[in-house]
């Protein structure tokens, strides 16, 4: 019986998203504390060939056609060009894209685009020096800049650049961030923050909403809603201007697209989260390590998708944050 990873609600997860480590070179506040978090146990974190093993199945046997791979920060994962590859080997061929801060890009985005990288998202709050260095607790601007540039320049675009907006840091220059990204040929999105900082200080008054970020940027830019069918990106459109240039705004809080979602997550230590927000995971890592077949791989890989919840729930009275934190999950 080959079928998909369908849910209750008849959703069918054909977006596989991979976290390959844990660990970051930037320490975003609203990600991380300063010294860090405790890292995976390296034992736990799955082998190169466990991931491309987990894949495989997912793609040859339960209709994954998208695989992104994230973190933590993915690029300092030591095996990322060769699970890259060995993904884009695989028949038939997914789509393959990843999410960075851009670190080291600069060097890698030739390797990783002949290793059959299709795609490439930047995570860039602010083109202000030191307000990077405010939010990221490093001053390394200059080295994402570089990393966008040499991805654009690998054919690894559309680039897209996804923007968290902090209240009272980086709220205020968000039609800036918009006009440098419209200069430089990127596609900008702004993210609504969710709760999954390690810190648990995430607050919905705090958080900027999706339309203050349209009401800052409408100040300085024409936009209208776009014509393009959203289908399950997470991401609403608008025209900049009369376009074709557009600015997209993921509003996960105020405007949850739960109904369409179309993803599926793996961690750097082998669990299957059905959602961002799932309360329960499900072990592949004791499975293939204790003998499973692919068959069987599979089948606990379908089942796990049947307690996928209709909806992320932040606004429930009965609401808990979930206990691994954004960087564990991979966003
Ligand atoms: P493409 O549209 O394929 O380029 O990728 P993407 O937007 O799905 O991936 P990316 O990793 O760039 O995600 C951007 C942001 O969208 C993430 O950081 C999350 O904030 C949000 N996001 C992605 N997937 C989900 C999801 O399943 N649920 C929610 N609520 N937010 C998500
Ligand atoms: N809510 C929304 N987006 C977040 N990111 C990190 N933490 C959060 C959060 N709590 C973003 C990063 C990056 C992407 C992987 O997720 O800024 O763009
Ligand atoms: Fe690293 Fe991303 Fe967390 Fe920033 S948000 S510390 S780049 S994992």
């Amino acid at each position: 019986s080959a079928s998909g990873l369908v849910d209750r609600y008849g959703r069918t997860a054909t977006d596989l998203r991979v976290s390959l480590t844990d660990r970051c070179n930037l320490r975003c506040t609203y990600c991380m504390p300063p010294e860090g978090l405790d890292w995976m146990p390296t034992d736990e974190v799955l082998t190169d060939d466990e991931v491309v093993r987990l894949i495989r199945i997912a793609v040859s046997e339960l209709g994954v056609d998208e695989v992104r791979f994230t973190g933590g920060e993915p690029l300092v994962r030591r095996g990322i060009v060769d699970i890259i590859r060995r993904t884009a080997e695989l028949e038939p061929r997914p789509e393959t894209s990843i999410t960075t801060n851009a670190l080291g890009l600069e060097r890698m985005a030739p390797a990783l685009a002949a290793a059959g990288l299709d795609r490439v998202n930047v995570s860039l709050d602010t083109v202000r020096r030191e307000d990077f260095a405010t939010i990221t607790r490093r001053d390394r601007l200059h080295d994402v800049v570089a990393g966008l540039e040499a991805a654009a320049a690998a054919g690894l675009g559309p680039v897209k650049v996804n923007a968290v907006l902090l209240r009272g840091v980086n709220d205020a220059h968000a039609p800036e961030l918009l006009r440098w990204c419209l200069e430089h040929g990127y596609h900008l999105r702004f993210i609504e923050q969710m709760p999954l900082d390690a810190q648990h200080g995430w607050s919905r008054e705090k958080m900027v909403t999706a339309d203050e970020i349209l009401a800052s940027l409408e100040a300085e830019f024409t936009l209208e809603p776009a014509e393009e069918p959203r289908g399950s990106a997470p991401a609403e459109l608008f025209t900049v201007d009369g376009g074709p240039a557009t600015v997209g705004v993921i509003a996960s809080v105020t405007r949850p697209f739960c109904g369409d979602c179309d993803r599926v997550r793996l961690t750097a230590d082998g669990q299957v989260r059905n959602c961002l927000f799932a309360r329960e995971e499900s072990d592949l890592r004791t499975a293939l390590r204790s003998g499973a077949s692919d068959t069987e791989i599979a089948d606990r890989w379908r089942v796990a998708m049947l307690t996928k919840r209709p909806g992320h729930g932040i606004d429930d009275v009965s609401f808990l944050q979930p206990t691994r934190p954004m960087s564990a999950i991979g966003g």
